[in-house]
């Protein structure tokens, strides 16, 4: 397929800044994790001798499974419905995985809280919506469930993830730490393979068949040390607000450019990750397609996990076919908002 030169991509994963900045202190109080992954496998580790199962919603990025198989913890799936709702079990002796989609608050997740005597917990990943813009962590905090978030997803940095358990008792790391080190080395190689225009092309291209091939410079380790301080250091002094002032200013201008035509699924009450919308037709395929040939590379949140079944879980079926995400995050400005929406709107004719 030919790709059209462009001077600038739209898309993939964010890149790797040294993160210096001298304000900024939205993470201060919090422990710092290496992923999403690892805030989890925390948490589930500190519940695992209270529990004999764990709920996992049907809709769901497969990171989440990855902890819950390293602790030998069975899991059940629980249905996610088209329109994103869903009933949240309630059994003894169980753990409940809830996930934030794009933004969306959903009633009774407001109204659970961790049974101590029936053990039953509640675990809200909360990526989607971690910088709510109305409290401030606040709400994140409490203590009435668990919650955490891959806050990786929205800074140019391999690491990053918190929870609200009291601090964990994680191992220090010895100076000069390989498995650190690897994570980093990943990502200024694939800095450096981007920087590299043809295999910009040749990488993004490859990501049409083989999503998997994204995951080769991603940090996917389960982390049990203590970040390195100069790291924590860097991602708590990081200027949050910096980013997030452009991503909301690319998200409310892209969202006026489609509202009338497109049916917009994330909210912008916490910065969104991305704007995602519902295809009206079965045409993902053609418009991811038609904006990799212009150098936009949309998102597939999430491909389903194998182990989910086709026949139990349809709608969830039906949402990974409908929902497509656009990046609006820092890298981009107003400019590459008009650029991507004119795409958009061309391709959803197709
Ligand atoms: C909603 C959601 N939660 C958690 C994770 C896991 O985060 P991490 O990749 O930092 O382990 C992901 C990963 O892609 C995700 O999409």
């Amino acid at each position: 397929m030919k790709i059209k030169r462009m001077k600038k991509y739209i898309g993939g994963q964010l890149g790797y800044d040294n993160l210096i900045s001298p304000k900024s202190n939205l993470l201060k109080n919090t422990q710092l994790f290496t992923n999403g992954r690892s805030a989890l496998f925390f948490i589930l580790k500190n519940i695992k001798s209270k529990i004999n199962k764990v709920y996992v919603p049907s809709y769901l990025c497969e990171s989440i499974l990855q902890p819950i198989k390293k602790l030998g913890i069975k899991f059940i799936f629980y249905e996610i419905r088209n329109n994103l709702n869903f009933k949240i079990p309630k059994e003894k002796k169980s753990a409940i995985i809830i996930l934030n989609y794009f933004g969306l608050e959903n009633r009774s997740v407001e109204n659970i809280s961790n049974d101590y005597k029936k053990n039953i917990y509640y675990i809200y990943d909360c990526t989607h919506n971690i910088f709510n813009k109305y409290d401030n962590f606040k709400v994140f905090n409490k203590k009435n469930i668990f919650r955490f978030a891959s806050i990786r997803k929205y800074i140019p940095f391999p690491v990053g993830a918190i929870c609200n358990l009291d601090y964990v008792n994680l191992k220090k790391i010895k100076k000069k730490n390989k498995k650190i080190l690897k994570i980093f080395n990943k990502l200024i190689n694939k800095n450096k393979y981007f920087n590299n225009s043809k295999k910009n092309i040749f990488y993004e291209n490859q990501l049409l068949n083989e999503q998997d091939r994204y995951k080769l410079y991603e940090n996917r380790t389960i982390f049990k040390n203590k970040l390195p301080e100069d790291i924590e250091n860097k991602i708590k002094k990081y200027n949050l607000k910096r980013i997030l002032f452009i991503r909301n200013n690319n998200y409310n201008f892209l969202k006026k450019k489609l509202e009338k035509k497109v049916k917009i699924v994330s909210k912008n009450t916490c910065y969104p990750l991305y704007l995602t919308i519902f295809l009206i037709k079965d045409n993902k395929k053609k418009v991811f397609n038609y904006l990799s040939k212009q150098g936009i590379f949309s998102v597939n949140l999430w491909p389903i996990p194998k182990e989910v079944n086709r026949n139990n879980f349809k709608y969830t079926f039906a949402l990974n076919k409908m929902l497509i995400s656009f990046p609006i995050d820092h890298r981009y400005n107003l400019k590459d908002m008009e650029y991507m929406a004119s795409n958009i709107l061309k391709s959803l004719k197709l």
